[in-house]
């Protein structure tokens, strides 16, 4: 335990997550998206990100987006990190040590465009959390937006006590020592409590699959999921009244739009659509579609647009397209059942996209349909396959220091699998490129094209570093079956990933 944590989990760093709600320019999206004034992007605007952890998000956005950032984590070695990937990137960033107190009362701060947090207001105090608004109340401009993502209520009643078993036995019996042990030991003690058929399990019918799906996680993040000394589970009628003390008006999720509404019951929508105060209705939504993580945007004084104007933004808006168009799955997973999505509603706009080597287009050939178009773009954007674009002079402005970023990261990439995201200056965002692609791209870059050559260098440097691919379960055990392998990732790579990577801008 030190004393600067404020009972913040401190004994192992956060896992290497990367989260495009931060993204400015995805957050200014979601906001016109519901015909929501949000700031304009460019080289004058300033963003902020508190508690960043690893600081993978913060200099991704750093690097991507044109401006200066700034963010602060009291964590040292989580301060330290960031400003290495910093100084890699060369992006105006300015990453800080401080507790969130500490960097709400600072002097030497601009008023910033946007503030994110992501993971952290569920997992620290009632005090911090009224620091983190005072950083929102003194230093966000007026129209400014601010993120923020945690646990909430009604979803987490039923298994909220997983996370007091885990704390119980680790305060009690454990405490100290190797992170993984005692994470392990924690999760041994609650297995095999619930070998022993407690009563409580039986009313609380999602207690055992959540504790199995938990179990799968990295221990470093179950330390800091459930490990902290506060765990706040809150409502988010609650969040909302704090946030106004900070004079933020919630405006939406970061949710392009909600799957889960898509399954409603006629009756749950006739209901929903009774209730006239945005607030309450959006809480009592949370009970319909039982849901226990919010992804929420507040704006400094929210202004609606007009219904036409925000609809031309979003259609001249360009997109692009991240997944090949035969591989963008028709169905989805909501927590509520598969959704089904139609070919004839669907297949137009990712061919539109996918067409002249995925180059982003805008939507305004679709105008004519253009309810359809917008459910279709929001539902592609929410599963992932499709992201809005920022304007081609931002995209410019930020080309070297994301090629700065993504070398580095290729360059980690020879010695661990750590970041497997790069920065692409098209959607001012992250993308998920793993550490294989990691390697053939920045040999790619270098000017090898072949794949028989890009696998046989990242079959070498495997074998140099003793370590073995695992495929279907199973070790890789002779460099011909690894080299074998890799070619056929490599393959892929040039055929499949090189298109779409150049339309990002990261090659
Ligand atoms: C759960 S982690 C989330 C990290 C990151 N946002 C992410 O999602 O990957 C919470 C982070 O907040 C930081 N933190 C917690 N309390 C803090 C405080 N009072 N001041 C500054 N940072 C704090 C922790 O060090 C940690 O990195």
């Amino acid at each position: 335990m030190n004393s600067w944590n404020d009972g913040y989990f401190t004994d192992a760093t956060y896992t290497y997550g990367y989260y495009r709600e931060l993204s400015p320019v995805y957050m200014r999206w979601c906001l016109l998206n519901k015909g929501i004034a949000a700031p304009d992007i460019n080289e004058d605007s300033c963003h902020c990100e508190l508690g960043f952890g690893q600081g993978v998000s913060a200099n991704i956005h750093a690097a991507a987006t044109p401006g200066k950032f700034f963010g602060t984590d009291f964590n040292p070695a989580h301060a330290a990190q960031a400003q290495k990937l910093a100084e890699a990137s060369g992006a105006d960033a300015n990453f800080f040590e401080d507790s969130f107190e500490e960097f709400a009362n600072r002097d030497d701060l601009p008023q910033f465009d946007s503030i994110g947090f992501q993971g952290v207001w569920s997992w620290v105090s009632a005090e911090n959390r009224r620091h983190m608004l005072e950083v929102a109340r003194r230093h966000l401009k007026s129209g400014g937006m601010v993120y923020n993502s945690y646990n909430c209520l009604p979803g987490w009643a039923p298994t909220a006590p997983i996370r007091e078993l885990l704390t119980l036995y680790d305060k009690n019996f454990h405490g100290n020592g190797d992170i993984n042990e005692r994470v392990q030991a924690a999760l041994k003690f609650v297995g095999e409590m619930l070998d022993a058929e407690p009563a409580y399990v039986k009313l609380a019918p999602t207690f055992q699959s959540t504790f199995e799906q938990l179990k799968k996680q990295n221990p470093h993040y179950i330390a800091h999921e459930y490990l902290n000394l506060d765990w706040d589970l809150m409502y988010f009628s609650d969040v909302a009244q704090l946030s106004q003390e900070a004079k933020l008006d919630f405006a939406t999720t970061a949710m392009p739009i909600e799957g889960e509404i898509f399954h409603l019951p006629q009756k749950a929508k006739d209901f929903l659509s009774k209730i006239n105060d945005a607030l309450v209705r959006e809480q009592i939504q949370d009970y319909f579609i039982n849901r226990n993580f919010r992804k929420d945007l507040y704006v400094r004084g929210l202004r609606r647009i007009p219904n036409a104007e925000a609809q031309e933004k979003i259609l001249s808006t360009r997109y692009v397209l991240m997944t090949p168009a035969a591989e963008v799955p028709l169905t989805f997973n909501t927590s509520l059942g598969i959704l089904r999505l139609s070919e004839d509603a669907y297949r137009p706009l990712i061919n539109h996209l996918a067409a002249d080597n995925f180059r982003p287009k805008n939507l305004l050939k679709f105008r004519s349909k253009v309810n359809a178009t917008l459910e279709v773009i929001r539902v592609l954007i929410l599963t992932g396959h499709v992201m809005p674009c920022q304007s081609e002079a931002a995209a410019e402005l930020v080309t070297e220091s994301c090629d700065r970023l993504n070398a580095h990261l290729c360059e980690r990439a020879k010695f661990e699998e750590a970041i497997s995201f790069l920065a692409s200056p098209l959607i001012g965002g992250g993308v998920n490129v793993n550490r294989f692609k990691q390697l053939f791209l920045a040999q790619y870059k270098g000017g090898v094209k072949a794949a028989d050559k890009l696998a046989d260098t990242v079959q070498k440097l495997l074998s140099r570093q003793g370590q073995r691919i695992l495929f279907n379960g199973k070790a890789l055990d002779t460099p011909e079956k690894t080299t074998e392998h890799l070619r056929t990732l490599a393959e892929r790579f040039l055929t499949i990933d090189l298109p779409i990577l150049k339309a990002l801008m990261i090659v």
